[in-house]
């Protein structure tokens, strides 16, 4: 049978039922302190009453030995009835006192002292033995009133005893409510505040764009813990796939802006062809053989060319999911490059790429960064209708790689610099823009850890610059 329950609910029901118990325990016992110590009280106020009859017994007692009046002899008699009564009221308190055998020898003793009293009164002193009675009578009363002063003392001691247990008690109290406190604190901090310490942990390193990230479940699986972490990783990976859709709708929106471009890079090789196999139809008869596999090479080559277009492009705007390996920097670019080949030819832009550094390899998302530099070239060669230059620079600082894109276009106006990478924020005519480019290339690269910066100059120009963290890879400069 389990006795912690496994929810945290049910923990902490527990947790504080074992507070209340222990509170409840400590009021009982205070309680019960404070009633020993009142029927104590009450107990030592009738030892007390016993122990002054019997002192007023035998005060008579002494002056009828003394002056032989029997007026003391009447009193001492009515003082041992009266003596005889407060035995027989009290006879269940003091047997609970002090115990059945040693009440029934106290009431023999009084019994005998009434007795050797009635003697005494019936001979009034002219009987032979009567100083043979003065000293039984004597030691029968000092009998009596040691047993009483017994009691009184006994019963005084009972009170202090308690009193000491009950300053000491409020101690004993606070040390079992500061351990209980402890363990109360204890048990929060281990089972509530640790595992949140560590969801918001893991969070805030998965929001820094560890790759992929997900909160590692632990505890009990029926844990309210358990549950939200498992909760905030179904939310992250239905953000992930919902993030991947963006990307792949960015991607076949890029494939549409570059249509034309690429329609020209497959046509101009088909024209090639065409033009080649005409001539080789024609002039077939006067050809020399080596002049013929020239032409057959060329054909080939243009057939070739239009192909790797096509499986560049398909190999963009195909669906894959992000995929992390070691990745050159400069064929990421000059891949992205071709892609625009013509692009730029029909819009007169000059572009230039140019590395400052040695490079090391890194280990990214190829597809993701690919699609972040064909956003940021579709946006240059917008920004240039008239024509213009597109600038690659890369560059190493200690523990990044920077690339820089830089074109020679209208800029951004400053009021615009704060909201270019929110999503949907565009200045483009409606069906020429969505306004997403700059948001999705900003998650992309900070989903390696890295960050996007802008510089712009109204009239001249913007540089978009992209920081990658060179982390666990191997310094490939030159090597790879
Ligand atoms: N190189 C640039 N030169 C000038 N303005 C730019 C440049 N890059 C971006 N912008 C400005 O930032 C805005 C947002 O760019 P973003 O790429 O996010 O969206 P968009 O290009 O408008 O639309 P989409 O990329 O979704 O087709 C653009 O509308 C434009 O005003
Ligand atoms: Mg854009």
């Amino acid at each position: 049978m389990r006795i912690v329950p496994s929810t945290i609910r049910g923990q902490v029901v527990v947790a504080f039922s074992v507070c209340f118990v222990f509170m409840a325990l400590l009021i009982a016992m205070n309680y019960r302190n404070f009633h020993n110590l009142i029927s104590s009280m009450q107990f030592f106020e009738i030892s007390e009453e016993l122990n002054s009859t019997i002192l007023e017994m035998r005060r008579y007692e002494k002056n009828f030995f003394l002056f032989h009046s029997d007026h003391d002899i009447e009193e001492n008699i009515s003082y041992t009835n009266r003596l005889n009564l407060l035995l027989y009221r009290e006879r269940n308190n003091l047997i609970h006192a002090i115990g059945k055998s040693n009440y029934d020898q106290f009431i023999e003793y009084v019994r005998a002292y009434s007795s050797l009293m009635e003697d005494l009164r019936k001979s009034s002193g002219k009987n032979m033995e009567w100083l043979e009675s003065q000293r039984s009578i004597r030691k029968s009363g000092q009998d009596l009133l040691v047993f009483a002063d017994q009691l009184v003392r006994n019963e005084r001691r009972v009170i202090h005893q308690l009193l000491q247990k009950m300053t000491s008690f409020p101690m004993l109290n606070l040390v079992g409510l500061v351990i209980l406190l402890a363990f109360v604190i204890f048990f929060i901090g281990e089972k509530i505040v640790r595992p949140l310490a560590r969801i918001t942990r893991e969070s805030e390193a998965i929001a820094q764009g560890v790759f992929h990230g997900m909160i590692s479940p632990f505890g009990n699986v029926k844990n309210e813990i358990f549950r939200l972490i498992a909760a905030i990783n179904r939310m992250m990976s239905e953000l992930e796939s919902r993030q991947e859709q963006l990307v792949q709708s960015r991607k076949i929106a890029a494939v549409g802006t570059l249509t034309s471009g690429i329609a020209h890079e497959i046509n101009n090789p088909i024209n090639n062809i065409s033009l080649t196999l005409e001539s080789l139809i024609e002039d077939h008869e006067s050809m020399k053989p080596y002049e013929r596999i020239e032409l057959y090479q060329e054909a080939l080559d243009q057939a070739e060319r239009a192909s790797d277009t096509v499986k560049n492009l398909l190999e963009f705007s195909r669906a894959n999911h992000p995929r992390l390996e070691e990745v050159s920097l400069d064929e990421v670019i000059d891949k992205t490059a071709r892609l625009f080949n013509n692009e730029f030819k029909i819009h007169k832009i000059q572009f230039s790429k140019s590395s400052q550094d040695a490079l090391p390899s890194l280990r990214l998302d190829k597809g993701g960064l690919q699609q972040v530099l064909v956003n940021l070239f579709v946006n240059s060669v917008q920004a240039m209708p008239e024509g213009g230059e597109l600038k690659i620079l890369l560059e190493r600082n200690r523990n990044e790689v920077k690339i820089d894109v830089t074109d020679t276009g209208e800029g951004i106006p400053h009021e615009h610099l704060g909201r270019i990478f929110d999503p949907f924020f565009t200045t483009k005519k409606e069906g020429e823009g969505t306004g997403l480019g700059l948001s999705v290339s900003y998650s992309i690269v900070k989903k390696h850890g890295g960050r996007m910066e802008v510089r712009s100059a109204e009239g001249a120009g913007t540089t978009f610059s992209i920081f990658l963290p060179i982390k666990g890879v191997s310094d490939g400069s030159g090597a790879s």
